[in-house]
């Protein structure tokens, strides 16, 4: 299987869920709704809902089992994409370029991006919450559980908020190590998890997707440290060079460029064990492990 053939049709096949399931910019709060639009179809790569879809494939073939992991995904995607809205705004990582485009308070305003970042959140869990026939409720409630555990005050927030404490400062790189897997690896892991959960995944399967997400994680942020200090604005789509503007610390700056790769690709290669007692269906979780490492934007 070509894993770009794989990438575009999971990618539209996200589009146009989301594109179902989003609010329509019209009536009184036409603007809030245009602002939370604006970012989530600013074209982003979608790397969360098809991870949360793949994994179903992995362990189910029923069509609408995936198409829960699919919904699964988009709401992930509306949290991920109010993630990014706040990284970005002056406060946090002051950056002006998102996705190609300028980002959300360039064009909305503090004010208005905070809110559709808070829109897009709140939004994700009514989406998580809506009444669904192919899953169990208590299935439903496992997925809500661990979204907002992922996303929340010991997950991505908190991460977030390390961060953003770590500023020009130093510290030892088990707490680096937190922070990469809490700001970015937590949503990564959970997108791998409510997958599996919605695809009704054996306990022994969630064990060793876990592990998966989990090193896909990891690898996902070392990997955007890496493009940050050598690739460019152009082919990122945000501004290269951000984190040592705003004094970050990084895989980068505490291993150098070569020593970063080696360990992204060890972190790719503990994925791909934990796939070892999966077949054919858990092949493009495979090659999406490789594209993380090899993705240039
Ligand atoms: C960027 O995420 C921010 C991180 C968590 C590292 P992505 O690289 O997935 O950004 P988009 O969604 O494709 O724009
Ligand atoms: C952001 O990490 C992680 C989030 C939860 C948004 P970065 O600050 O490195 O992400 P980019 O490089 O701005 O996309
Ligand atoms: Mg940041
Ligand atoms: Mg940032
Ligand atoms: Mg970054």
């Amino acid at each position: 299987m070509e894993i770009k053939q794989y990438l575009s049709d999971k990618k539209q096949l996200v589009e146009d869920k989301l594109d179902s399931l989003m609010l329509a910019a019209d009536g009184p709060f036409s603007h809030h709704i245009e602002a939370m639009r604006y970012s989530l179809f600013a074209g982003g790569k979608r790397v969360r809902p098809i991870l949360c879809r793949a994994s179903a494939e992995a362990v189910t073939s029923d069509p609408s089992l995936l198409d829960e992991a699919l919904i699964v995904g988009c709401a992930l995607e509306c949290i991920h994409t109010y993630s990014l809205i706040h990284d970005d705004l002056p406060a946090m990582d002051d950056d002006q370029l998102r996705r190609g485009k300028p980002t959300n308070h360039m064009l909305h305003g503090e004010a208005g991006a905070i809110l559709a970042g808070d829109g897009l959140l709140t939004f994700a869990f009514e989406l998580l919450a809506r009444p669904a026939t192919a899953i169990s409720t208590a299935t439903q409630v496992n997925i809500i559980r661990l979204v907002a555990e992922a996303a929340g005050p010991l997950g991505m927030v908190g991460g977030q908020a390390l961060d953003i404490a770590g500023e020009n400062s130093s510290y030892p790189f088990e707490h680096l190590q937190t922070i990469h897997r809490s700001k970015t690896g937590a949503l990564i892991r959970c997108a791998v998890q409510t997958g599996a959960l919605a695809g009704g995944a054996s306990n022994e399967q969630m064990q060793q997707l876990t592990s998966y997400g989990e090193a896909i994680g990891l690898a996902f942020q070392i990997v955007d440290d890496l493009l940050d200090a050598t690739s460019t604005t152009e082919a990122l789509g945000k501004s290269a060079g951000s984190d040592q503007i705003r004094g970050k610390v990084t895989y980068p700056a505490f291993f150098g460029i070569e020593e970063t790769k080696n360990l992204a690709r060890k972190a790719i290669e503990q994925a791909t064990q934990s796939l070892t007692n999966f077949d054919a269906p858990a092949a493009p979780l495979v090659q999406l492990a490789e594209y993380i490492y090899a993705r240039t934007y």
